[in-house]
């Protein structure tokens, strides 16, 4: 152990202990940029610098490592005058013009520059902007890029890399003209990008956004021609509360509902009910592969940030992916054939939007075979601009109920929301299936919590499934490398699953995950039916429209097929 003293305050930490995360333990703030949890070190911004006794340098805290009887001052007068001239200078490279200033940046109410502009005490702009040429890539159906409002940091270009192995993002140019760009500036959406959006949530600044559909959305909600159907997705309910000061994780379902409906929805939906509906046609395709030597292990599809990265780098692995599609995408078909035959409505006639924590999504509905089930998405983010531009009190307002006939789901449905709970909703459904008794314990713990990667050995009847369950593409191709070991594999593009989505809130939380993963679990424990099959609404489904699960009908609607790119 080493002991040192910060602010003559002293303290034990381990070798090889950050000056900056021994200040956390002692609750002292030291601003940072460039550094995120989680990530390598890059140590470019060095607004994070400390005076330590005996130096004639600043160290950056982010990298500098505690030594025995080391005196340090994070808050000096030196410091803090050294720290105002480092953002004063960052925030020269940073557009303030009358196109680009806060009031018009959609991200302005997460960006970090301005909370540290307040915390560090920089009330005036010392030199004039650096007008940079305003460059802005669009090429992407999901990921907006804005070289102008970017400071350099490379928190994307690392989350791309060590989280995401994506490789996707670069730092351009040199001097005050570097920005983020992609290889040899084709674009994002020219690249094997996933749409992921996790650079979105690494991003201290506006310069990397989705792409926005929220007008689209009020356009439609005010034609009276248009009967807009409205579909939320599990993971959005335990985070929106964040945006309206709720407490962490809570699920606030039942108020977005009444949103919608305030704002002019015509029907308000629930995606958990395409998560059951998921889990009666991925489990029968599990079975069927098992029962007739299908391929193994199979893999599953409800990520569409995993599925562009298989097609780009798994090409062989594509027979493994089930052919299901997403529960966005089955929603946003049975919405156009089965509910349109039931309402008499044209198909024609129904915008339907989806509201999901997810950038790839947006991409997803633009995909080529699956055109036209979906019209829109919304991120968790979004939804909130949305509830602020129609003047709402979100969290005083009642709440509302689904619609029917998609307003069922189960506990296993909810659980959709993060990493390890499609696999349990399938198991919870698969058991029973398979072995015709009845699962007395439902929660499966080995394949819960933030783990990277996690697996289990199912005992079915005497059968032994070994199933495995990754987060965080980085974490998918470390697990993809024993793949043979296993029945039946979870891959969720984003940290956590869908709770850490691209299209999340931006929090500076550090437990955030945890708190919205209680909050999916305890939607679970609620709910009175807790396995997929046992779904009344979805059993009627099949007996009304679709037929058998995996059956023709079932299989024309709800299934699809994937591309090597
Ligand atoms: S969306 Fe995901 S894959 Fe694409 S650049 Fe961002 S982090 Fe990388
Ligand atoms: S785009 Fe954002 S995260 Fe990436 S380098 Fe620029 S400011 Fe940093
Ligand atoms: S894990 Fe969830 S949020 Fe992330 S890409 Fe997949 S579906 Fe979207
Ligand atoms: S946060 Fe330490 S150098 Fe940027």
């Amino acid at each position: 152990m080493i002991t040192l003293h910060i602010n003559s305050q002293p303290i034990k930490v381990e070798a090889g202990t950050t000056i900056l995360e021994a200040a956390k333990k002692l609750h002292y703030r030291i601003p940072t940029l460039c550094y995120k949890e989680g990530l390598s070190i890059y140590g470019g911004c060095r607004l994070c610098v400390v005076e330590v006794k005996g130096r004639s340098n600043l160290p950056i805290a982010c990298a500098e490592e505690v030594q025995e009887g080391m005196e340090v001052f994070t808050h000096s007068d030196l410091v803090l005058e050294t720290r105002r001239n480092i953002f004063q200078l960052l925030i020269a490279n940073h557009p303030f013009d009358c196109q680009l200033n806060c009031l018009t940046c959609l991200k302005s109410s997460s960006c970090e520059l301005r909370k540290l502009a307040e915390e560090i005490g920089v009330g005036q702009l010392k030199y004039e902007a650096l007008h940079k040429p305003w460059t802005m890539d669009t090429s992407s159906r999901s990921v907006v890029i804005e070289t102008s409002k970017c400071i350099s940091c490379g928190r994307c270009v690392r989350t791309c890399n060590e989280i995401q192995h994506g490789g996707i993002l670069t730092m351009s140019e040199r001097g005050l003209a570097t920005k983020v760009d992609t290889f040899m500036a084709k674009g994002l959406g020219n690249v094997d990008c996933t749409n992921c959006g996790q650079c979105i949530l690494a991003c201290p600044t506006g310069a990397i956004h989705e792409v926005y559909h929220v007008n689209q959305v009020i356009q439609a909600i005010n034609d009276p021609d248009t009967h807009v159907v409205i579909q939320t997705a599990p993971a959005v309910r335990v985070a929106i509360g964040e945006e309206f000061g709720a407490p962490l994780g809570m699920n606030l379902e039942k108020k977005i509902v009444t949103a919608l409906r305030k704002m002019g929805a015509d029907k308000v939906f629930d995606t958990n009910f395409t998560a059951d509906l998921t889990i009666i046609e991925e489990g029968t395709e599990f079975i069927n592969r098992i029962n007739h030597q299908g391929v193994l292990p199979i893999i599953t599809s409800c990520s569409p940030g995993w599925i562009k990265f298989a097609e780009h780098n798994y090409p062989d692995l594509l027979p493994n992916i089930s052919t299901c599609k997403s529960p966005q995408q089955m929603f946003g078909t049975l919405a156009k054939t089965y509910y349109a035959e039931k309402e008499k409505l044209s198909p024609d006639k129904i915008v339907s939007v989806s509201i999901m924590p997810c950038t790839a999504k947006k991409y997803e509905l633009a995909r080529d075979e699956l055109k036209d089930d979906v019209d829109y998405v919304l991120t968790t983010r979004e939804l909130a601009k949305l509830i602020r531009a129609y003047g709402l009190e979100f969290m005083n307002l009642p709440d509302g109920e689904y619609d029917q006939p998609f307003g069922i789901s189960t506990g296993a449905a909810a659980i959709f929301g993060v990493s390890g709970g499609v696999m349990e909703a399938a198991l919870r459904t698969g058991y029973e299936l398979i072995s015709g008794k009845e699962l007395e314990e439902l929660e499966f713990v080995d394949i819960r919590g933030l783990k990277g990667i996690k697996e289990a050995v199912v005992d079915i009847d005497g059968e032994k499934i070994r199933v495995a369950v990754a987060n965080g593409l980085e974490n998918a191709v470390q697990m993809l490398k024993h793949k043979e070991k296993y029945h039946f594999i979870e891959i969720m593009t984003c940290p956590g699953g869908c709770i850490g989505g691209g299209g999340q809130p931006i929090s500076d939380v550090d437990n955030i995950l945890e708190e919205r993963m209680t909050g999916i679990y305890a939607t679970d424990q609620k709910r009175e039916i807790r396995k997929s099959h046992k779904n009344p609404a979805i059993i009627k489904l099949y007996e009304e429209f679709l037929g058998e699960p995996n059956g023709e009908k079932a299989h024309r609607l709800l299934h699809t097929h994937y591309m090597k790119r």
